[in-house]
C-alpha cells in the first residue's frame, strides 16, 4: 500500500493491487473505502450482496486467502497484495463449484439475496474442516442470515458437499 496524499485536510488516497478471482486489480482508492464496495462500484463484481453494511448478516462474505471475511467491515486498503474470491470467480470454465451445484439440488434458497454470502461462507467453512456434524455446520454458518428461512437446506447442502450426505 502506498499513500499518495498526506495532506492533513484531504482523504488520503491509496494505490492498492487487490487479486480478484485471480486477476490483479489495480485500484486508486479513498483509504476509507470497503472491499464490499470497491467490488460492487469500482469492480462491477454485484454478485457480493449489501445487506446490513455492519457486519450482521453475512451476505457480503467473500474469502480473502482462502479465509471468509465481511467484505463489509474490511478496507479494500487492507486487501493490497492479497487474494479476493467472490461468488463470481467460482465457476470455472463454464461448471459451476460443487457447493453452487449442491445448493441447487437442494433447493437451498428463495429470494437468492444471501445465496452468495451462504455458498461463500459454506466453501470458508468446508476448507476449515467445520462441517463434521450438522450442529457444526449450523453454528458456524450462524453469521449468515437467511431472511427466507432456508436454513434447513442450506445445512443439507452443505452435509453432502462435507462428504457426509
Ligand atoms: S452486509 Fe456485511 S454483514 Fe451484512
Ligand atoms: S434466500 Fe432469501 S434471504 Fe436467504
Amino acid at each position: 500500500m502506498r499513500a499518495t496524499d498526506h495532506h492533513s485536510t484531504t482523504i488520503p488516497e491509496v494505490a492498492v493491487t487487490i487479486r480478484v478471482n485471480g486477476r490483479p486489480e489495480r485500484l486508486r482508492i479513498d483509504a476509507r473505502v470497503t472491499l464490499l464496495d470497491a467490488l460492487r462500484d469500482r469492480l462491477g463484481l454485484t454478485g457480493t450482496k449489501k445487506g446490513c453494511d455492519q457486519g450482521a448478516c453475512g451476505a457480503c462474505t467473500v474469502l480473502v486467502d482462502g479465509r471468509r471475511v465481511l467484505s463489509c467491515l474490511t478496507l479494500a486498503a487492507q486487501c493490497d497484495d492479497r487474494e479476493v474470491l467472490t461468488i463470481e470467480g467460482l465457476a470455472s470454465n463454464g461448471t459451476r463449484h460443487p457447493v453452487q451445484e449442491a445448493f441447487i439440488r437442494h433447493d437451498a434458497f428463495q429470494c437468492g439475496y444471501c445465496t452468495p454470502g451462504q455458498i461463500m461462507s459454506a466453501i470458508g467453512l468446508l476448507g476449515e474442516g467445520r462441517a463434521g456434524s450438522d450442529a457444526d455446520i449450523r453454528e458456524f454458518m450462524s453469521g449468515n442470515i437467511c431472511r427466507c428461512g432456508a436454513y434447513s437446506n442450506i445445512v443439507a447442502a452443505i452435509r453432502e458437499v462435507s462428504g457426509r450426505g
